[in-house]
């Protein structure tokens, strides 16, 4: 059975930075989430007893704990030492041999540990990075065989696509849908829910964290809890490290908005929409104050070839993609 000991449907965004599970609640939507971290910790028996009181997720692997999930962040943050992190750049961490073992734990603690009977549940997957010859197949298929075994009936849907059905029904799903997340800035054109073209860039949040962590000399995951409270792409910063961020979401949003110019200009295919189409931003990097008009500052300035009605932040960006995978697994399976 499920944790909730029902068959309604889930929609799971498992992303670089966080996974995301979606479900229907008294008419709405619920979120739940976790890091998308771990840390490992010497064994003992005294740890286990108080991680388990507390209610903190862990397994045992040998002679250490591995605490997984929202709870990782304060442990390393305590030992001075990174999380690990069993994704990288939108996809499966090939350095981390712990990695799908991770993310099983953290899935299991959000979704329970089997599905009820005929259980679906849609989960996201990347769009190919730009240029990069990426292969997402051994990703999405060894998520995939994690959630078969697990009972689910299981299909995937592409991130950007995943913004389209959250955010676009007032346009019958025709415009452009964008996550910014961890480790990618995801991008789907559609038109009437078909995904005409969908990329990915390969900068987003880590990057962010990683080139100011370099220049500043701090930890990585320090940065990011500094970007995450409270700095905004406003004005002018006194801050070093606020002033670091703003280099590198500039650049961010600078190579989001060439590649998105450059591959509409390119791509045969753009339909002739007929209509100006909406463009909606979403995911954990457009939450500071500002991006959505720098974001749009910068499109502006670049003789970007489609036609926009509005160019929006959405409703809730850290639950968005989860929200579009849910959509998906009501409607399409
Ligand atoms: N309040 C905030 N302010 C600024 N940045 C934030 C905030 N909250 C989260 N972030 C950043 O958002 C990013 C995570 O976003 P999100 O959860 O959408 O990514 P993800 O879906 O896990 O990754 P991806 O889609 O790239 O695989 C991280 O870089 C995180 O630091
Ligand atoms: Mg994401």
């Amino acid at each position: 059975m499920s944790k909730n000991g029902t068959a309604s449907p889930i929609g799971l965004d498992i992303g670089t930075s966080r996974i995301v599970a979606a479900s229907q609640s008294d008419g709405g939507y619920s979120f739940q989430s976790q890091l998308n971290a771990f840390v490992m910790l010497p064994y003992s028996r005294m740890t286990e007893n108080v991680l388990k009181r507390e209610n903190v997720p862990y397994s045992v692997r040998g002679a250490e704990i591995v605490v997984h999930g929202n709870e990782s962040e304060k442990f390393a943050a305590l030992r001075q030492v990174e999380t690990r992190r069993p994704m990288t750049k939108g996809i499966l961490n090939p350095g981390e041999p712990e990695g799908l073992n991770q993310i099983r734990q953290i899935i299991t603690s959000l979704v329970g540990e089997k599905a009820a009977p005929g259980q679906k549940l849609c989960y996201s997957v990347p769009a190919a990075p730009l240029g990069a010859d990426e292969n997402l197949t051994y990703h999405e298929a060894s998520l995939r065989q994690l959630l078969v075994q697990s009972g689910f009936e299981v299909k995937s849907i592409n991130e950007g696509l995943a913004v389209v059905y959250a955010e676009m029904e007032d346009s019958n799903y025709t415009g452009i849908g964008i996550s910014c997340g961890g480790g990618l800035c995801n991008v789907c054109l559609a038109y009437l829910s078909v995904p005409v073209i969908t990329f990915s860039i390969a900068k987003a949040g880590d990057f962010i964290d990683e080139s100011a962590a370099s220049v500043t000399g701090e930890l990585a995951n320090r940065i990011r809890l500094t970007k995450e409270d409270g700095f905004h792409l406003n004005g002018h910063h006194t801050n070093k490290i606020h002033q670091v961020l703003g280099v590198y979401y500039d650049d961010v949003i600078q190579t989001l908005v060439n590649a998105l110019k450059e591959t509409f200009l390119a791509e045969r295919n753009v339909p002739r929409l007929g209509r100006p189409v909406p463009l909606v931003l979403s995911g954990g990097t457009t939450l500071p104050g500002g991006f959505r008009d720098r974001f749009d500052k910068i499109l502006k300035e670049s003789n970007f070839p489609i036609e926009l009605s509005e160019v929006r932040v959405s409703e809730d960006p850290l639950s968005t993609t989860a929200k579009g995978a849910l959509i998906a697994a009501l409607t399409d399976m």
